[in-house]
């Protein structure tokens, strides 16, 4: 999957150009009288891995609406250095719903991730897809339709979909919700191989800060709007 071919189209973490790729300064965010995010100022690196973490309604998907892109802070502003001109980066999204087109099967879900200007071959597209596949073990499940797929397995599948686009970034909302922690583990070991191969940065909502423990990455901890902690997953 990591075969060291060197082309044009290759983002490996040699070309990784340091910096952030995100400052939010000031950012709120208000729905009617609900304020769902409130005068957070953050700064995102490239390259890092984030958990975002707080209670249901802390803002957890709001802030990555904010980071996408998706949502308008109503006070205060994004800055995004990175993400303009030629070389801007790639933003993939693994949303809390998903987002997977159920009369399809798995496979072909994941087929439709495939882009001829990010891979040598098709051939080239395919080995990445069945080893992602093969590693969470769900290669012999590709051939179910979505609508018949349960949670775990979608939830696996939206994340392949995801790495197959070769993103700069990936922001997924609670993308293990359906796993049990052997899966999640799994899935994390993924996005660290890709973090060290590729330099992915990678920013991911979750509820289970006991998962996250055990991996390195920042944390950010939202308390009803409030970012109120920013740092190393062994020191919260
Ligand atoms: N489009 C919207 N319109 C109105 N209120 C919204 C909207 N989106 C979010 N909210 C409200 O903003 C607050 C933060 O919501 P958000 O979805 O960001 O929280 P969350 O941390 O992702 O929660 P969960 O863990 O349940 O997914 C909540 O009170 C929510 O009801
Ligand atoms: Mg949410």
């Amino acid at each position: 999957m990591f075969a060291n071919k060197s082309t044009q189209h290759q983002r490996t973490k040699m070309n990784v150009p340091h910096g952030p790729i995100f400052y939010l300064e000031d950012v709120s965010v208000q729905f009617g009288e609900i304020r769902a995010l409130k005068n957070v100022q953050l700064s995102v690196e490239r390259g890092e891995i984030i958990f975002v973490t707080g209670a249901s309604g802390a803002g957890k998907t709001t802030l990555l609406r904010v980071l996408s892109g998706d949502q308008e802070p109503t006070q205060g502003r994004i800055i995004r250095p990175q993400m303009s001109g030629k070389k801007s980066l790639y933003i993939s999204n693994v949303f809390q719903d998903l987002r997977l087109m159920g009369k399809y099967t798995c496979e072909e879900n994941l087929m439709f991730a495939y882009d001829p200007a990010l891979y040598t071959s098709k051939n080239e597209f395919i080995t990445d897809m069945q080893e992602l596949s093969r590693i969470l073990g769900i290669r012999d499940r590709l051939h179910l339709k979505v609508s018949e797929a349960n949670g775990g397995l979608k939830q696996k599948v939206a994340i392949i979909r995801s790495l197959l686009t070769r993103p700069d970034v990936l922001i997924a909302d609670e993308p293990t919700s359906s796993l049990d922690t052997e899966n999640a583990r799994r899935l994390f070991d993924i996005l660290n191989l890709y973090n060290a191969k590729r330099g992915l940065t990678v920013i991911w909502a979750t509820h289970n800060k006991e998962l996250i423990k055990s991996f390195t990455g920042r944390i950010i901890h939202l308390d009803n709007g409030r970012l109120v902690y920013s740092g190393h997953a062994c020191f919260i």
